[in-house]
């Protein structure tokens, strides 16, 4: 059974992490591995999915992730994400990236991911999931811009 309608506030997920040397890439100059940032993104919308639906989800798509700038070892990154559109099993989330040099008191937004997430019943199969409340105007907003990439993704799908 479909649990009641929830707005993107009430999946919304936090994660945080101190970047450590064992967090870094093999640059001249490290910077933290590409890699960390994405399994922390994953997660967090795992978390966010799994709230919305109130069940398991899986990862369909981790649709893309732009490395606009490093993130150095000593900075804190945080993870925020929400659910954003809802089909009848699937889920997109957004989740944004950033990263705070605490010792400097300065905190920058360093990337945003886009991922789908389908919800799993006890079966292990695709199973419906709670409709989205559209609360503010950039919750319509995100909801538009979901709903096209999702039709260009079924567009392409083999
Ligand atoms: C996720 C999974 C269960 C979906 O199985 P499936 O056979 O494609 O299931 P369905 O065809 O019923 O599709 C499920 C949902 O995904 C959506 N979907 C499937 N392919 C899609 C694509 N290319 N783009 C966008 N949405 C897609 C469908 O539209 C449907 O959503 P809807 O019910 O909201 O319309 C299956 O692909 C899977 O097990 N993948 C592996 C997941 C995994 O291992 N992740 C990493 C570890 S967490």
């Amino acid at each position: 059974m479909t649990g009641p309608a929830k707005t993107p506030r009430q999946s919304e997920a936090v994660i945080a992490d101190l970047m450590m040397p064992q967090h870094a890439n093999g640059l001249r100059v490290p910077s933290v591995f590409g890699g960390v940032i994405m399994s922390m993104v994953d997660r967090c919308a795992a978390l966010s999915a799994m709230r919305h639906a109130g069940g398991q989800a899986t990862t369909l798509s981790i649709d893309k992730i732009l490395f606009k700038e490093p993130i150095w070892v000593g900075e804190l990154v945080e993870i925020r994400s929400r659910v954003v559109f809802v089909g009848s099993t699937s889920m997109a989330v957004l989740a944004n990236v950033y990263a705070e040099n605490i010792a400097q008191g300065s905190r920058r937004h360093a990337n945003e991911c886009w991922l789908t997430f389908v919800h799993l019943g006890l079966d292990g199969k695709p199973a419906p999931v709670p409709q989205l409340i559209l609360e503010t105007a950039e919750d319509r907003l995100l909801h538009e811009v979901a709903e096209r990439r999702r039709a260009q993704s079924l567009a392409e799908r083999r």
